[in-house]
């Protein structure tokens, strides 16, 4: 990657310059010596001299044997992404979901990190309007991510347990972290080791599952899941990933097709229909995150009220904070 490399137009986007990746790797920290990453004729290594492993297209940065609980997370999340491995074109749209009120304009020259990057399918529009990204998963999912984002000439996949120290504190003006922490058996702490990487001023973009108040349909359905993952956690990948889609198929047709055909008709009865994010996009977008939902070993869900004293007590102003099948909440660190 040279410093005058930029990155492909899209969507009539002037493409962002393209910071380079000496500058990427000095925020990135050795898993034996915490020493800053650079680039010399034999590879990757610290400025102790470690050499870092390429993983092919991913760089090895784990400095940890995750615990039973974290290997069976990461055993889920890697046979999901490596499953359901290429970017998609409906990714684009959740993206521009979740992103709306990040401020794009000023983080053009800046770095970022995706934090919990799973194939990337978020990670490559992201680069696209920022200097430059770090790509990082605990779990196979970089081997996806690598192939995906292998054209993006800012970008730097890493494998790592984000609890690792393996980016540097302080030094990133963006971080996202979407569906992750909440996969976490303690979300609190990842999300203020996450914090902490931001520099002051920096944006983060964080997305959590939310937890419904009160009844209604949706709290009914997360509880006939949350029933099912008892067994379907303990299944082998292999026959969860074929038994979910006539499940998401079935819910397709009941709910997301029904909401989708009174959205075009005006009838706003049907707007209620749960799985409302679903609407327009393919059956599979739904097939994925039925096997996600049913497979990673934990899972918790937060009112926003739950979360908002995070914000406060890391020094972050939120920017705004909205429901879209989940809580997504954009926040300046002070
Ligand atoms: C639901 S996936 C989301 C992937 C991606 N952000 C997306 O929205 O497409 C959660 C990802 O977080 C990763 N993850 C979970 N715990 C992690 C940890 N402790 N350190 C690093 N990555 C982790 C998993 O491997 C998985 O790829
Ligand atoms: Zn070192």
């Amino acid at each position: 990657v040279s410093a005058q490399a930029r990155a492909p137009e899209v969507d009539g986007l002037e493409p962002a310059p393209v910071t380079s990746r000496g500058k990427l790797l000095a925020a990135l920290r050795c898993p034996a010596c915490r020493a800053p990453l650079g680039e010399h004729d034999a590879g990757v290594t610290c400025s102790a001299g470690h050499e870092v492993r390429d993983g092919g297209g991913w760089l090895d940065l784990a400095a940890s044997t995750p615990d039973r609980v974290t290997g069976r997370t990461f055993d889920s999340f890697g046979y999901e992404w490596n499953r359901f491995a290429e970017i998609q074109p409906e990714d684009e749209g959740y993206w521009q979901s979740y992103t709306a009120d990040v401020p794009w304009d000023e983080l053009r020259d800046g770095l970022g990190a995706d934090i919990g990057c799973g194939k990337g399918r978020y990670s490559r529009p992201t680069a696209r309007r920022i200097g430059a990204l770090v790509a990082l998963d605990g779990s196979d999912a970089v081997s996806a991510a690598a192939r995906n984002l292998g054209d993006e000439p800012n970008v730097v996949v890493v494998r790592a347990d984000l609890r690792d120290g393996a980016l540097a504190d302080g030094e990133f003006d963006f971080v996202s972290c979407l569906g992750v922490l909440h996969h976490l058996p303690e979300p609190r702490p990842a999300f203020l080791a996450t914090v902490r990487l931001l520099k002051p001023g920096g944006v983060l973009l964080v997305y959590l599952y939310s937890r419904p108040e009160g009844g209604g349909l949706r709290a009914q359905a997360l509880r006939s899941a949350t029933a099912l993952r008892r067994v379907t956690t303990r299944v082998p990948h292999q026959v969860l990933r074929p038994a979910c889609f006539p499940l998401a198929a079935a819910l397709f047709l009941a709910f997301v097709l029904p909401g989708a055909a009174g959205r075009r008709l005006g009838w706003r009865a049907l707007d209620g229909l749960p799985l409302a994010v679903y609407r327009g996009s393919p059956v599979r977008s739904l097939w994925l995150d039925t096997f996600d939902r049913l497979s990673a070993p934990v899972e918790h869900r937060y009112t926003w009220e739950e979360v908002r004293p995070w914000f406060e007590e890391a020094g972050l102003d939120v920017l705004a904070a909205r429901t879209w099948g989940g809580l997504m909440i954009t926040a300046r660190k002070r």
